[in-house]
């Protein structure tokens, strides 16, 4: 069986959880997570494979054309994308009712799936992702304070920080999230758990430092990778920017 394929049949859920779990990497302190929403959907496979070599994650950003005014993409692409690489698919659901579909997500091979705070459903999604296998990230909008998801940070894997509202790429960073996300990563290291904290939106080598200094380490970025001209590269500068800010915060 080529490396990252999964065969239904003969793998149950904990198997296949371990087998994703396994692909987060343990010894890297940040993860370059490029959002394949900025990529060429008729050469996605190309696009991924170009970047591998400086990337962590693949951002999946799922929108359903409710909770945000667009729509994109869904499970079968996550299935092709599995079918295609071994990486951490990390599913970012934009969508009103993703309980409805968290186990097609798990089927198609999905490493983790966060869900939006703002739903109001959180405990109910979090049970039903860590039921199906999957990692479990919890996602907040820039205007959701730090109270509507402090309580939920030692029960999840990721907490994504949005840094821009939801529904496109290329839009400008809001520093206005950056005392949250200091907050945030204050509490995950009070509670000492190990809790991805991710940000999302207008991520760039200008605006990922200033996230990395405020306590961040997981970084989508979408138009600043894929927008390049050199999309290696750019993953690559993204994250000498993250790494200088953080070897200049501890020298
Ligand atoms: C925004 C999406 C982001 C988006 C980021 O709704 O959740 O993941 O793709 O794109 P950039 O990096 O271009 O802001
Ligand atoms: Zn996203």
């Amino acid at each position: 069986m080529v490396d990252g394929e999964i065969d239904e049949g003969s793998l149950g859920v904990g198997a296949i959880r371990a087998r994703y779990l396994r692909a987060v990497p343990k010894d890297s302190k940040i993860l370059i997570c490029p959002s394949i929403l900025s990529a060429d959907f008729a050469h996605l496979a190309a696009a991924i494979d170009g970047v591998a070599e400086q990337t962590d994650w693949l951002h999946v950003d799922v929108m359903d054309g409710h909770f945000v005014p667009n729509l994109t993409i869904g499970a079968p692409v996550v299935k092709s994308l599995r079918a295609h690489t071994d990486a951490f698919l990390d599913c970012h659901l934009m969508m009103t009712n993703p309980e409805k579909f968290l186990a097609d997500f798990a089927k198609a091979g999905a490493s983790q799936c966060s869900v939006h705070v703002e739903l109001g459903i959180t405990t109910d999604l979090i049970v039903q992702c860590r039921d199906l296998g999957m990692r479990v990230g919890l996602v907040a909008n820039p205007d959701a304070p730090f109270e509507t998801f402090a309580e939920f940070l030692g029960d999840i894997d990721t907490m994504l920080l949005m840094t821009v509202f939801p529904g496109f790429g290329g839009q400008s960073f809001m520093p206005e999230v950056l005392p949250k996300i200091a907050a945030t990563a204050a509490e995950i290291q009070r509670l000492a758990v190990s809790t991805v904290l991710q940000v999302d939106g207008g991520i760039t080598v200008s605006t990922a430092p200033q996230c990395a200094h405020a306590g961040a380490r997981a970084f989508v970025a979408g138009n600043a990778i894929f927008g390049a001209l050199d999309p290696l590269r750019a993953a690559s500068a993204l994250r000498a920017s993250v790494e200088n800010e953080l070897a200049g915060a501890r020298s």
